[in-house]
């Protein structure tokens, strides 16, 4: 069937996978509540993460009530549609109970309306481009409803040119920048929160109207750490099937570490990406701490 097709479809100029596809098209059904609050990433940034953060902060660092679903259950994906079960991210999110918290990679433009009408809370996480890459890389070479994995070496010009699931990384990242200053968006980067979860984590509570004492903090900030979420069955993505996602081939839970990528650049790929990036980058007020 077209759901496992390798190659990409383009969705309003986007490229996307054809099992998320068919969701994509039917994007505005999809009705916001006002307490609804968005997780929005490009793929491979740590949306995992923050997902688990913003659920440990809502329920004040509760681990029971924080295992009572597997991720994907609990914080469902808008445009994910389950190929063998036939259930879309839009029918799915009609019977989760509010307050719902809604993971999407959706670019600004595909993002259904009635999200930006009900001035839903949202988060955006965003992570280097390099290590994205990297991350993204080793995505396909587990995930099936993902194109048939390629070299590194040919996957470098691939995401470089937008040419990925979900389009282009700078496209993504300098977008949802510039949303921040017209609409409640909390925009954090990975780096940080690796460096610093705690000053991050407060950052979330705030913007969620939610005060923590500090051993709720502490224990938010263990469960969460990568360590913890490896081997947590209820996020670490091994609840899918293997014919979905098989972690024999590359664990979902890899590495979750900053500069991973100078582990596989050629010292010519990285030039030719510092200088794509600069071009691309210029102009925008959105900055990295490392750089890149
Ligand atoms: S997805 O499929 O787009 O939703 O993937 P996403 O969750 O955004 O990204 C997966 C990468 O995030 C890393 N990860 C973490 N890093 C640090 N701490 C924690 N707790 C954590 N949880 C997930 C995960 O390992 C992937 O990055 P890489 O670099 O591949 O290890």
């Amino acid at each position: 069937p077209e759901v496992w097709r390798k190659d990409l479809k383009m969705i309003n100029g986007y490229p996307m996978v054809y099992a998320f596809a068919l969701n994509w098209e039917r994007m505005e059904e999809f009705q916001g509540r006002p307490d609804d609050i968005v997780i929005t990433t490009f793929p491979k940034s740590g949306t995992t993460w923050i997902s688990e953060i913003v659920d440990m902060v809502l329920n004040d660092g509760d681990i029971e009530k924080c295992k009572r679903d597997v991720i994907t259950t609990k914080i469902p994906m808008l445009e994910l549609n389950y190929p063998e079960q036939n259930i879309s991210g839009i029918e799915y999110l009609k019977t989760t109970p509010s307050p719902r918290i809604v993971k999407t990679h959706l670019p600004i433009d595909l993002l259904p309306k009635s999200l930006w009408e009900n001035k839903c809370k949202m988060i955006y996480l965003a992570r280097n481009a390099k290590d994205v890459a990297v991350s993204y890389y080793h995505f396909d070479l587990m995930n099936n409803l993902h194109p048939i994995p390629c070299t590194w070496e040919e996957y470098v010009p691939k995401f470089l040119a937008g040419n990925v699931p979900y389009g282009s990384w700078f496209n993504h990242v300098k977008s949802w920048w510039e949303k921040k200053k017209e609409h409640p968006l909390l925009f954090l980067y990975y780096e940080d929160l690796k460096q610093n979860p705690k000053e991050e984590i407060k950052k979330v509570a705030s913007f969620l109207d939610k005060t923590l004492d500090e051993k709720t903090l502490d224990k938010i900030i263990h469960h969460t750490s990568f360590e913890m979420m490896k081997d947590n069955p209820m996020v670490n993505y091994t609840h899918l099937p293997s014919s979905m996602m098989d972690h024999s081939k590359s664990p979902f839970m890899r590495k979750g570490t900053v500069g991973d990528w100078k582990n596989y650049f050629t010292v010519a790929q990285n030039e030719r990406f510092d200088a794509i990036y600069e071009k691309e980058m210029s102009g925008t007020t959105l900055k990295f701490c490392t750089e890149i």
